[in-house]
């Protein structure tokens, strides 16, 4: 058992904390904004993730987990403080480390022993070296400390999971005895433990998102060509991820990827590259590429409606920027929306769970209480989000009250053949079609005809 403070109550420092505290460790999770701290004292979660409200209780009745607005609190007789405060993007993709330094500062003024400091929040590489100044320069008298990097990997709608059931963690740190304090943390994890320095720790966070969001841009641009060419992307993906070498994860094309981490952390290492006299060719590709994703699908709408979308309805399913989050950050359905919206269109929607953070955010949209209402009288019915309740809807009834039988699969989760017999004209990603109603592969066509490489 260890004491450990966390700075942050948001999606990191939230899913820490309680996966601390369930590995039996005592947690103290400490958040500035008062609301959020009394409403996790009441049980109520800031955030949509599956599985995190029950073990948040069940921590909390073991008083392993507890929630405090109050620095001193948190760190009294704690031997490791997690700083896992949010860092945006700022002006050119910067990140903002406004809250990094503000808790860097007020653990520096509260600490009163000797403290490990671990920067869990996504930060520019040499930002742990920045810390430890800032900490040497804010404390009035000289106390032990160390601070280490330890990048999260968790992924949002499977954060448990994946803190419980890591493939590895990363431990970076000019004290190699501190970094691997802070991996015998997680040595119950029995999972393969990098321990490296300082900058290395923060590089491999950025590298490994940047890639991930590589390989999306990469089978993106693909499905482009697979559309163009009469292939299908999807069986594609499954051709290439079956070769070891490249394995299939992260390769479903799609309206292209959103959230808090890709966009945020692909611009902001872009920007570390330009701001150190380099020229992030692929960086810059893979932005330019996720932009174009989502555009496409707007083209794909207004293609379908015959050039126009003005005083057309289009029904939209999904919002939140991937299934199982009620997260709309960065949402492709977000641009997309307000695109078609800035067109003229009427546009209805409706997500699983993002509803709430839907109505705050977006203007101009109606939002719909399900499925079948969203399609009731619309133009064209557009996925957005795979969420499984969408997999398996009444696909017949949905042709029957829509105007007109028009379906966008942004993330290819509907079997075209299956949607062309029940008499849908359907568009996925990437899913070669050329011309009204000729699947993938069913007709030639002289703009498919082979043409050799120059
Ligand atoms: C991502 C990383 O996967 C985590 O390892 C990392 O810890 C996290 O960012 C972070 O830096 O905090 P997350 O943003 O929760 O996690 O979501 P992902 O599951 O990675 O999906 C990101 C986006 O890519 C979503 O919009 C998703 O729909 C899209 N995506 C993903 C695709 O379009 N195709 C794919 O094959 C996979």
């Amino acid at each position: 058992m260890k004491n450990i403070c966390v700075i942050g109550s948001g999606y990191v420092g939230l899913v820490t904390a309680t996966c601390f505290a369930d590995l039996g460790n005592k947690v103290t999770t400490v958040d500035i904004d008062e609301n959020k701290i009394a409403k996790l004292k009441e049980g109520v979660m800031p955030i949509y993730e599956p599985g995190l409200e029950e073990l948040v209780e069940r921590n909390v009745k073991a008083d392993r987990l507890n929630f405090t607005t109050s620095y001193e609190e948190g760190l009294d007789d704690a031997e490791f403080v997690f700083i896992c405060v949010g860092t945006p993007s700022a002006v050119d993709g910067e990140a903002d480390l406004k809250y990094v330094r503000s808790a860097a500062e007020t653990i520096a003024e509260k600490m009163d022993h000797p403290l490990i400091i671990i920067n869990k929040s996504t930060v520019p590489v040499g930002t742990g070296d920045w810390v430890a100044d800032i900490v040497n320069r804010v404390q009035t008298e000289a106390i032990d400390f160390a601070v280490v990097s330890c990048p999260e990997f968790l992924r949002e709608g499977s954060a448990i999971t994946d803190f419980m059931n890591p493939d590895r963690n990363v431990f970076g740190s000019t004290n190699r005895e501190a970094a691997q304090k802070v991996a015998d943390l997680y040595a119950a994890l029995n999972a393969p433990a990098v321990i490296t320095d300082i900058r290395t720790s923060e590089m491999i966070k950025y590298a490994s998102n940047a890639f991930l969001a590589t390989r999306i841009s990469f089978i993106n641009e693909i499905s482009i060509i697979c559309e163009r060419l009469g292939a299908d992307v999807t069986e594609v993906a499954r051709g290439m991820g079956l070769d070891k070498r490249i394995g299939p994860h992260f390769l479903q094309a799609g309206v292209g990827y959103g959230g808090s981490c890709f966009p945020k952390d692909v611009k902001a290492l872009a920007n570390m590259a330009l701001t150190h006299g380099m020229h992030p060719q692929l960086l810059n590709a893979v932005m330019d590429i996720n932009d174009f994703q989502r555009k496409q699908i707007a083209t794909k709408v207004r293609e379908l409606l015959g050039g126009t979308v003005e005083n057309k309805t289009i029904g939209i399913l999904g919002i939140a920027f991937k299934a199982n989050t009620d997260d709309i950050r960065e949402a492709p359905a977000l641009t997309i929306m307000r695109t078609l919206a800035n067109q003229g269109a009427n546009v209805k929607a409706y997500d699983p769970v993002a509803m709430e953070n839907a109505e705050r955010e977006i203007r101009g949209v109606t939002l719909a209480d399900n499925a079948y209402d969203v399609a009731e009288d619309a133009d064209v019915l557009v996925l957005l989000t795979d969420w499984n309740e969408f997999k398996q809807l009444d696909m017949a009834r949905i042709k029957g009250m829509m105007r007109e039988p028009l379906l966008v699969d942004g993330r290819n989760i509907y079997d075209p053949d299956a949607m062309r017999e029940l008499g849908f004209v359907y568009r996925g990603v990437g899913r070669g079609y050329n011309g009204e109603g000729v699947a993938n592969g069913h007709a030639a066509h002289e703009d498919m005809a082979p043409v050799a490489g120059d």
